[in-house]
């Protein structure tokens, strides 16, 4: 037998076994390099875990039957900082070593038995991995107060996108998105501000379901964005 083809066959099988974090589906298609050091890049601004990660994994962990605090998979809570650092698992979170811990380990699966969020849920996306590799390497900080969120800027890809992506597109997302919902684009995010019901539902309107479902309200500041955004015409800018 050809000695090539028997390094191959060695490289392949060594390949098998790494947990090496894979180029996995983007939601908006956007080819985004998930950063696979543990090395925080100092001109990076400090990730906020109360507006940045914990929407996340809210919306895409924290969901009943799954990973909230009524009847957590094995135990692991993920709907509060003090749920997370003191998980069962205790090397669920790594601070600042993100490719040690588990967490990352599970979003970053391609096995369908075993990554998570399970499907039919999809797979968080390269940019929502990237900010809980940033958030973990830079310590897996509770930092709070740090909202971005300013009530002065209301464009479509710079302000509205981001808080649906953390806050809704756990559910909204992937094949079968919640109520046959897509939020991952812009057409999916029109539909529901034309229809009235994007409004409705976050701000707990009567006859509209309170969105995030089972999850607490939304900042005051991030519905205003939304609202001014969806009274200047709802554009895509
Ligand atoms: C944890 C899962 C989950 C999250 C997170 C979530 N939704 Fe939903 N959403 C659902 C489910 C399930 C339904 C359908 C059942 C219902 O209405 O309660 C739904 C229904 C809806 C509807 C239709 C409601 C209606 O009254 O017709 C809209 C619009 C909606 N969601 C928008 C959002 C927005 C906007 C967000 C983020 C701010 C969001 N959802 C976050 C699960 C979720």
């Amino acid at each position: 037998m050809n000695k090539l083809f028997l390094m191959g066959l060695l490289v392949l099988s060594f390949a098998a076994c790494k947990h090496e974090p894979e180029i996995i589906g983007n939601n908006n298609n956007n080819p985004i390099v998930p950063d696979t050091t543990n090395t925080p890049d100092p001109s990076d601004t400090l990730i906020c875990f109360e507006t940045e990660i914990l929407p996340l994994l809210n919306s895409n962990c924290a969901m009943s039957g799954c990973h909230n605090a009524t009847n957590p998979a094995e135990g692991i809570m993920l709907d509060s900082y003090e749920h997370i650092m003191n998980s069962p698992r205790n090397d669920l979170v790594v601070a600042g070593n993100a490719w040690s811990s588990e967490m990352l380990e599970v979003i970053t699966e391609t096995d369908p038995d075993k990554i998570m969020p399970r499907p039919p849920a999809a797979p968080l996306n390269q940019a929502q991995i990237n900010l809980i590799v940033q958030w973990m390497n830079q310590g897996a900080q509770n930092t709070t107060g740090c909202s971005g969120c300013d009530t002065t800027s209301f464009t479509f890809v710079a302000n509205v996108q981001p808080i649906i992506q953390a806050n809704c597109n756990g559910c909204h997302s992937g094949n079968f998105p919640s109520a046959g919902i897509s939020l991952v684009n812009y057409a999916g995010i029109l539909a529901q501000a034309n229809n009235g019901k994007l409004l409705g539902t976050i701000n707990h309107l009567t006859g509209y379901s309170a969105m995030p479902k089972n999850q607490p309200q939304m900042s005051a500041c991030e519905r205003t964005v939304i609202q001014k955004w969806v009274q200047a015409g709802a554009n895509n800018n």
